[in-house]
Parts: C-alpha cells; sequence; structure tokens
C-alpha cells in the first residue's frame, strides 16, 4: 500500500504531498520537529513526544492551529493509516516537521502569513546504521566543531535546523567511518551527539550532562528512570572528555537504537574495551519494559 502521510489538514499519499518552494522550512529551517518510535506496533511515550512539540512550538511561537489532543489524534491515525505497511517484526519511525508555513522574504520572517505547515509521516525502522553496535560498541569521537550554544538557540528546542550537527558529525567520521560525534560545547565541556544523548558510568555511578547544552531526550529520561527502578546512583551533571575517557562504560541513546554501547572514545578504549555490564542491564530492562528484545531486532536485520 503506498504510504499515506498528512500535510496541513490532509492525509494523501505520499507522492502527493507538496510543499512550496517559499515555505519558511525551506527558506529558513524554521521548522520544529519529533520523532518517536514503536515498539511491537505501539507508539513508545508518543504522548512525551508531543509535549515536547509543543514546547517546541511555544519557544518558536509557531501556531500549530490545533490543540496537542487533536495532534495525538491525528498522528494516531497517520499511524493506523500505515500500519498495513509494517510486518509483525518491524517496527517505524512517526516523525513531525511543523514549519511556520510561507515565509515572506524581505525585512520580518517572523510573522505568521498563513497555516502552519504540519507534516506528519511514518517510516521503517531501519537499524542497521546502529545494529553491530550493540555487541561491539561504537567509537566516539570529538568532532573540531562545537554546539551552538545555548544562548544562541537552546538545544531543548527540538528542531530541523540541523547544518551545524551534519557538519559536526561529518567531522567525526572523517576520523572514522563507524564514528559517532561526541559535540562538545563552547566551554569544552560533553554536550550531545548529532542525535542522540551521552552518559557515562565510573565506578558504578551513571553520569549524563544536564540539559544546558543538550535535548531533553525521551531516550535520556527513559534511562534515568530505569537506572533509579535498577538501584543504579545517577548524576545529570558537568561531563568533561577526560570523564569518557576514564570511565567504565560509555553510551549513547537516541530514539531508533535505544541505548548503543561505545567501546573506545577518541581512540582509547573505554574501561576493558567491551560492552559494560551496567550498560547491558539497562538494555534488557528497556526490552523488559516494551516486551520486545530490541537488540535481537537490530540485530535481525544484519544477519
Ligand atoms: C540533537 C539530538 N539530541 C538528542 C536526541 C535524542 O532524543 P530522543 O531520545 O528523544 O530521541 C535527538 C533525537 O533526535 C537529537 O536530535
Amino acid at each position: 500500500m503506498a504510504r499515506q502521510v498528512y500535510i496541513s489538514g490532509r492525509m494523501v499519499p505520499e507522492a502527493e504531498a507538496k510543499i512550496s518552494i517559499f515555505d519558511s522550512a525551506i527558506m529558513l529551517a524554521d521548522t520544529v520537529t519529533e520523532s518517536t518510535r514503536t515498539f511491537r506496533h505501539i507508539p513508545f511515550k508518543l504522548e512525551q513526544h508531543i509535549e515536547r512539540l509543543y514546547l517546541s512550538l511555544k519557544l518558536t511561537r509557531i501556531d500549530p492551529g490545533m490543540s496537542a489532543a487533536e495532534m495525538l489524534r491525528t498522528t494516531l491515525d497517520v499511524f493506523e493509516a500505515n500500519l498495513d505497511n509494517y510486518a509483525a517484526h518491524e517496527d517505524c519511525w512517526i516523525v513531525h516537521n511543523i514549519s511556520r508555513g510561507l515565509a515572506i522574504a524581505g525585512a520580518d520572517p517572523t510573522v505568521q502569513v498563513g497555516k502552519a505547515t504540519v507534516m506528519i509521516f511514518t517510516q521503517f525502522m531501519d537499524l542497521k546504521p546502529w545494529a553491530r553496535f550493540y555487541k561491539d560498541g561504537c567509537h566516539g569521537v570529538t568532532p573540531v566543531s562545537r554546539m551552538v550554544p545555548s544562548q544562541s538557540l537552546d538545544p531543548r528546542i527540538k528542531n530541523r535546523s540541523r547544518l551545524a550537527y551534519t557538519l559536526a558529525e561529518m567531522e567525526a567520521k572523517q576520523v572514522d567511518p563507524a564514528a559517532q560525534s561526541v559535540i562538545l560545547d563552547l566551554n569544552g565541556h560533553v554536550a550531545e551527539n548529532k542525535g542522540g544523548n551521552i552518559f557515562c558510568i565510573s565506578k558504578g555511578v551513571l553520569k549524563t550532562p544536564s540539559t544546558v547544552n543538550c535535548l531533553a531526550g525521551v531516550s535520556r529520561a527513559t534511562v534515568l528512570e530505569l537506572a533509579r527502578k535498577l538501584g543504579i546512583p545517577t548524576e545529570e551533571t558537568v561531563v568533561q572528555p577526560y570523564d569518557l575517557a576514564t570511565a567504565d562504560e560509555m553510551f549513547f541513546t537516541s530514539t531508533p537504537y535505544c541505548i548503543m554501547p561505545a567501546t573506545r572514545f577518541n581512540t582509547l578504549p573505554v574501561g576493558d574495551g567491551k560492552v559494560g555490564p551496567i550498560t547491558k542491564r539497562l538494555l534488557a530492562a528497556w526490552s523488559e519494559l516494551v516486551g520486545m528484545d530490541i537488540v535481537a531486532q537490530a540485530e535481525a536485520q544484519i544477519n
């Protein structure tokens, strides 16, 4: 069945979804966004994603023309209309992109001249790019480019202005094609990855940067909740490259892969260079929470 997508009030086959070349999404990357995933065809924490979306809309002063409750209902309609496209063992993304709509050329791009462009779609959850890292761990690399400072653009606003993240990730991958960026802020503190949050474990304590310099990730919050349930002490604190280099364990968190272990940081082994026991416990707890084996699903895509 052709994928059905939602665009500004209508559900249409994807080939019929069109936006103007003058849309502020294109002219200004003036767009907020969310990405949710499903586990066993059940959307995970969709309400929290929509809550974060509405905070991003508030801060960017974009009026989406519908309430959060209507957004939730519309999102579920889009998801349900596409469910037949995914086999029982597969899952999908549910993505929201909302721009300020048509951009007016000239002095004041901040005025919303018409309706926001509301785009919602689903997409196959392709886990191949990350699947091997559950066993081997990935390589965290600090790129030369730093985070856009929070004083310029608060990273808690989840937005589509992705050039800075893209360049930083590219720099990390020039060091090692399999690297994942560990982007530092202007103070040299660990901030986040281009699409994920960063954790380390030292002497049994799970540490992650506070949200002064990174997105308040839904997966980040999930890991903190799981850690508390498992009795693992947690700290939201300043994390420096030194802390990652000397940690016993390190991992990234993000919606598609949930927890991605890292076994090297800037070419140094993290701990003993193997995926650590606390990382594995957290992954197992997450699998239990969603009633399926997260690692097995991803590994099945590459084996
Ligand atoms: C810059 C950035 N940081 C962190 C994350 C992780 O957030 P979440 O766990 O909500 O997917 C994302 C997700 O896309 C992101 O784009």
